[in-house]
């Protein structure tokens, strides 16, 4: 039900200088979905009455993208005036006018932070009619962080920043995580007071904190029950520490919902993969977007598949897949690189060193070895020689290229599109297809071979090869013709 007490506000306006990217810092994919992608859904899995997300840093890109994410999440913008203070006042600006409920405050770039841990800092905010509630964490290395400072009697007393911190406030452990509760009443009133005057010359929300206990207020800091909860993006170090984390999450979730994963730590699964019981999925593979793997199917090793659907019982070994369908019990690679709109049949096989673009393979249609197949249909049961191309590119345009049913093609032939092989046709070897073939025709277009006798010994005499004809011919006739 939604709880129309609470507002959540995602800031995600900073620039993210540490990250040195063209990208914003929150746009950065984690586990396949951008990083605020990870702190909307949690926000929106608390169902709180709004959730408002404040941009100015590429404000266009980073609001398209929330947009994107969540239709419902309103965009406010920060002004020219700095700090997380200011941040929270543009969102407070933009929340209904009678909003006068509970303001829970979150960064776009903790991605890990989980509901239940966020449904409990708003729990234990209300129980103790707390004005302010602070989710901290207890760190070896606290750098960076602005710190828990609290009085004699363990009371949170304030948040002083790194940069202004004193030698003995910078020794302290306990530091803010940035995600924070307050009553909105008494945040909007001390958000006014607060100043820029201090050593990055932002309006910080922490100062905030001392505001309210100056005040008399109740502040409380509670925290985090593992620190890795409330770890921050601010880096490449940082992001990639958060994705195997992340990762390490998702894939032992998928083992614990029966699907076989013998390598952890090489195996990669984006958050909006799907995998049934029963699947396998083998070292060094990567499974991104929104790929679904059916019940038994086993893909990899060293298989990367990108939006791709891969059929029950299936196998897809050495492959790189964009946007392809893999049919029951269809066998795939080693080493196939299927592009987008490959359809493999049921039962059907793209073996080794094949290459298939915008092509359909009928159920059990093959094509084995060494091949280019793009802008094609393959009707059931057909075998495509080995070493075949559709030349499907006039340098103009792309054509298509159609096969039957039940066709066999020879080895090393070209489909010179738009060109139609009849159901149940044959090619023979080497032949480049320019005309239609008929259904149970065969086509053939190589020149007769000829065997000219004598070439080694008359034009290169004293080489091994003339030695090695000379001994041969000693005791056999050569062939006269060869078909
Ligand atoms: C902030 C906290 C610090 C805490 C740390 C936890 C303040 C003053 N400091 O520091 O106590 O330990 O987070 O990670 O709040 N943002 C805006 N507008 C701004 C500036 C920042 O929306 O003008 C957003 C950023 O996009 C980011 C979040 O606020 O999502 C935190 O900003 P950041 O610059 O990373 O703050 P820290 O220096 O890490
Ligand atoms: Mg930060």
């Amino acid at each position: 039900m939604t709880d129309s007490r609470l507002a959540i506000i995602v800031l995600a306006a900073g620039q993210g200088t540490r990250m040195k990217s063209q990208t914003p810092k929150v746009l950065h994919p984690l586990a396949g979905v951008p990083l605020i992608g990870h702190v909307l859904a949690t926000a929106r899995a608390l169902d709180p009455a709004h959730v408002v997300a404040v941009v100015r840093h590429e404000r266009d890109r980073v609001a398209e993208a929330i947009s994107a994410l969540d239709a419902h999440a309103i965009i406010a913008d920060q002004d020219e005036i700095p700090g997380t203070g200011r941040a929270v006042e543009a969102a407070l600006a933009a929340l209904p006018a009678d909003f006068d409920g509970d303001v829970l405050v979150v960064s776009g770039d903790v991605p890990l932070l989980d509901a239940a841990t966020l449904a409990d800092l708003v729990d234990r905010h209300r129980r103790h009619e707390a004005a302010a509630t602070v989710l901290s964490a207890v760190l070896d290395d606290a750098t960076g962080y602005g710190r828990i400072v609290r009085n004699d009697s363990g009371a949170l007393d304030r948040i002083v920043e790194q940069k202004d911190a004193s030698e003995l406030e910078r020794a302290l452990t306990e530091i803010n995580s940035g995600t924070y509760v307050f009553r909105s009443a008494p945040l909007r009133d001390k958000l006014a007071l607060v100043s820029t005057d201090n050593a990055a010359q932002e309006k910080y929300l922490t100062d905030v904190i001392g505001l309210l206990r100056g005040d008399g207020h109740a502040v409380e800091a509670l925290p985090a029950g593992q620190s890795w909860l409330v770890a921050g993006v601010n880096d490449r170090v940082q992001l990639s520490d958060a994705a195997q984390r992340l990762n390490a999450m998702i894939v032992r979730g998928w083992q614990l919902a029966g699907v076989t994963i013998s390598d952890p730590a090489s195996v990669w699964i984006d958050r909006t993969v799907t995998l049934d019981e029963d699947a396998e999925v083998l070292p060094g593979t990567q499974l991104k977007g929104a790929t679904s793997i059916a019940r038994g199917a086993v893909v990899g090793p060293d298989t990367t598949l990108v939006d791709c659907e891969v059929g029950e019982g299936a196998r897809v070994s050495r492959t790189d897949g964009t946007l392809a369908v893999i049919g029951a019990g269809a066998s795939v690679g080693p080493f196939a690189y299927l592009r987008p709109g490959t359809v493999i049949g049921d039962k059907g096989k793209v073996g080794t060193f094949v290459e298939t673009k915008n092509t359909t393979l009928g159920r059990g249609a093959k094509v084995p070895h060494l091949s280019y197949i793009g802008d094609t249909t393959v009707g059931e049961g057909t075998n495509i020689g080995a070493g075949t191309i559709t030349a499907n590119y006039d340098g103009v345009n792309k054509h298509r290229t159609e096969v039957g049913a039940h066709a066999r093609t020879g080895s090393h032939n070209v489909f010179v599109a738009p060109v139609r092989i009849g159901d149940g046709a044959y090619t023979g070897a080497g032949t480049v297809v320019r005309k239609d073939v008929a259904a149970g025709a065969l086509a053939v277009n190589v020149a007769p071979q000829r065997n000219v006798e004598r070439w080694v010994a008359a034009n290169r005499p004293g080489t091994a090869a003339a030695e090695a004809a000379a001994a041969a011919s000693a005791d056999t006739e050569p062939d006269t013709e060869t078909a």
